[in-house]
């Protein structure tokens, strides 16, 4: 076999895998649903016309839910750093799948893919999760790995006072575009915690 069919074998071989993983087929490839226009990145992005004021030429109707958090009440406008507010306005129920590009749909979220507005019984994220925790609870010593040494990084999240801090997002642990093809859209897989592991020192 000469070698540039040797390297052709081997490219398609990666090829493959590669192709089918990533968003096409993800549980965010919405093309097959009757609400999505057939397209996958325009209930979450457009090209023109993108929502003002907002990052990544996003398309989607943001949430002003109010919830309730580990900290108490808390609402999408002050509580969120950007990201997380941009899964919330899908994941909450509150604002339809299909509300993107100026129009009101009527399509909601369902099952385990509903977090709901008690966000007490999810993993803390934005203002619940500051890192290091603010105010910093009594096991704090020795319980986090130092924020330098994370493998899934923190987002900035602009307190009430205007103080900017280093919170943990939906997008600490999980990839909406699913790059990796990870089960659960997550980051780094969680095989034996390894997720979990990365933050708490256990
Ligand atoms: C379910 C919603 C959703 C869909 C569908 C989606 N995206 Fe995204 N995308 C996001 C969110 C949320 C972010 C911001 C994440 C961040 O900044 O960390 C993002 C960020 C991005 C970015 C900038 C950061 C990066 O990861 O490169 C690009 C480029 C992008 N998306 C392209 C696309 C394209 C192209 C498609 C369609 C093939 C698509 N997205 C489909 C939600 C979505
Ligand atoms: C346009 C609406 C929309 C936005 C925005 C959105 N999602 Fe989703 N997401 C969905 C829907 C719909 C499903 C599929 C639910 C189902 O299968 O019943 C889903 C599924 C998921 C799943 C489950 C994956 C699996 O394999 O079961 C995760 C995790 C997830 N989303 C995380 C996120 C995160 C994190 C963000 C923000 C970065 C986000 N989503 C933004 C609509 C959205
Ligand atoms: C500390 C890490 C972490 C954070 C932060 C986090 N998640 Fe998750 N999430 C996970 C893990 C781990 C799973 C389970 C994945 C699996 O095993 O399939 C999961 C599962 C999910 C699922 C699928 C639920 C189901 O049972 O079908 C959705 C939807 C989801 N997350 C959305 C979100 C949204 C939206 C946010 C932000 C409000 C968020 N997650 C924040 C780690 C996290
Ligand atoms: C990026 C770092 C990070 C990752 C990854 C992470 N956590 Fe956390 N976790 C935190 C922070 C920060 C808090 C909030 C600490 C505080 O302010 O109380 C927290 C809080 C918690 C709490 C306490 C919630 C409460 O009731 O107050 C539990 C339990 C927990 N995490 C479990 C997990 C599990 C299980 C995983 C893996 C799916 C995980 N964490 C992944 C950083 C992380």
């Amino acid at each position: 076999m000469n070698a540039k069919i040797t390297l052709g074998l081997i490219l398609a071989g990666f090829a493959a895998p590669l192709a089918s993983g990533q968003i096409v087929n993800s549980a965010h490839d919405f093309s097959s649903m009757a609400w999505s226009d057939g397209e996958i990145c325009k209930p979450c992005h457009t090209p023109h016309f993108a929502m003002e004021g907002i990052l990544r030429l996003w398309n989607h109707e943001l949430t002003v839910a109010n919830y309730t958090l580990h900290a108490g009440a808390g609402t999408a406008v002050d509580d969120f750093d950007i990201r997380s507010r941009l899964c919330l306005s899908c994941h909450d129920g509150t604002v339809a799948l299909d509300s993107f590009g100026g129009q009101s749909g009527s399509s909601f979220i369902s099952g385990q893919a509903n977090l709901g507005t008690d966000l007490t019984n999810d993993h803390p994220v934005g203002s619940d999760a500051q890192y290091p925790p603010d105010p910093a609870p009594v096991w704090w010593s020795h319980a986090f790995r130092p924020a330098e040494d994370l493998q899934v990084r923190l987002y900035d999240w602009e307190d009430q006072a205007g103080v900017t801090r280093k919170v943990i997002s939906c997008v600490t642990c999980h990839d909406e575009h699913n790059a990796g093809n990870i089960d659960g859209m997550l980051k780094i897989s969680n095989n034996a915690s390894a997720l979990c592991l990365d933050c708490h020192l256990k």
